[in-house]
């Protein structure tokens, strides 16, 4: 038996705030109604309440609305509108972890929260999105080709520079069975949004110049996709240092591929493939990787290529602690980790994907 979905419930005041949240929650594939305070003690002690509305401070006291949701507060989501910024820690001390502290009262800001209480159902959310949609092949399709296009602009080949480019990725990543996570990445961190962007469009041609068929590179491109979601749960200060991060920043930005594999396995919809691969992309072949420092055979193929492709995204993308590499370069240092961390024959085979980038001639070696 999958897990049952979980259900958001809206309660609250003016009707027309909660409807909006209420659309806005369905209209992205959560299984989401409006509730009566007299019908909380029916739902399913998974299900997630979201207390709405117009914030009241005579009627929205931490006393009532803990007596209102009794021991769902681990559950219950405070999405009020006008409640001041000294009402917040009054809540946080009666045991409400989840409260909306920005002023923007978008259901982007509500998924973002719900992301927060329970992952899986804003997983689960979008993947009934896209099967509403059925459009994945599609979407993958129109990757290849943006990238295509994005790869011949020799003044753009990260994807950081420019505005128009990014919004039509956007407008395809909007589209694509992920998009809810995206949205959460994108809202919480540009950065990683399109670092996954580009590994995924690194693996798309990848996949095509190891002569992939559709499913192979369907699967790639998932695996792709999804491989740093984790990173949502990392601190934006460390994600964003611009120097060197130190031991104990480090042990926790490591941490982000436990969290992407948590996320990814909890989704019985999703194939154990991908959160594998979330978790084992940091890993080499010399046994010196991490989590769990595996080696060898016992990384997976599908794990060589997209670690490969993520290693190449991240030196030719800019980061806050350093400028793009050139795509020569970035190769080089593919190349010097070849055999010892790195799969040989893959990355003499990821040639072609660089030769892409830089017009069809072959990459230039330089000192890594
Ligand atoms: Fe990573
Ligand atoms: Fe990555």
């Amino acid at each position: 038996m999958g897990r049952s979905r979980v259900s958001i419930h809206l309660l609250g005041e003016p009707r027309e705030e909660a409807d909006a949240c209420l659309q806005g929650l369905l209209s992205q594939g959560f299984a989401a109604d409006r509730m009566l305070p007299q019908d909380i003690a029916a739902a399913a002690k998974t299900d997630i309440l979201v207390v709405t509305g117009q914030y009241r401070p005579l009627s929205h006291t931490p006393a009532s609305l803990s007596k209102l949701v009794g021991a769902r507060r681990d559950r219950t989501i405070l999405f009020l509108s006008g409640m001041a910024p000294d009402h917040f820690s009054v809540f946080e001390r009666a045991g409400f972890s989840f409260i909306n502290v920005t002023t923007d009262e978008t259901v982007k800001s509500l998924v973002g929260l719900i992301a927060q209480v329970d992952p899986h159902a804003v997983y689960s959310a979008s993947k009934a999105a896209a099967m509403r949609a059925s459009m994945s092949n599609k979407i993958a399709h129109s990757v290849v080709d943006l990238f295509t296009r994005l790869r011949a602009n020799p003044v753009a080949p990260a994807l950081e520079d420019s505005r128009r480019q990014q919004r039509a990725m956007s407008e395809l990543i909007g589209k694509s069975p992920m998009s809810v996570w995206i949205d959460l990445i994108q809202n919480y961190h540009d950065g990683t949004a399109q670092h996954c962007s580009l590994v995924s469009g690194y693996t798309l041609a990848f996949a095509r110049a190891l002569g992939a068929g559709e499913r192979q590179s369907g699967r790639l491109f998932d695996a792709a996709f999804f491989h740093d979601v984790g990173k949502a749960m990392i601190p934006l200060d460390i994600l964003d240092k611009p120097g060197r991060l130190d031991p104990d920043e480090w042990e926790i930005m490591q941490r982000h591929v436990i969290h992407s594999y948590d996320i990814l396995s909890r989704d019985e919809d999703t194939s154990g493939e991908i959160a594998r691969v979330a978790r084992d992309h940091h890993e080499y072949l010399d046994g010196t990787g991490y989590p769990n420092g595996i080696k060898g055979r016992q990384i997976d193929d599908i794990t060589r290529i997209i670690t490969i492709c993520d290693i190449f995204a991240a030196l030719t993308e800019k980061r806050a602690y350093k400028p793009p590499k050139p795509f020569d370069e970035a190769y080089s240092i593919l190349m010097s980790m070849a055999g010892t961390k790195l799969d040989p024959d893959l990355v003499r085979l990821f040639e072609k994907v660089v030769a892409e980038c830089v017009g069809g001639r072959r990459p230039v070696a330089s000192a890594a």
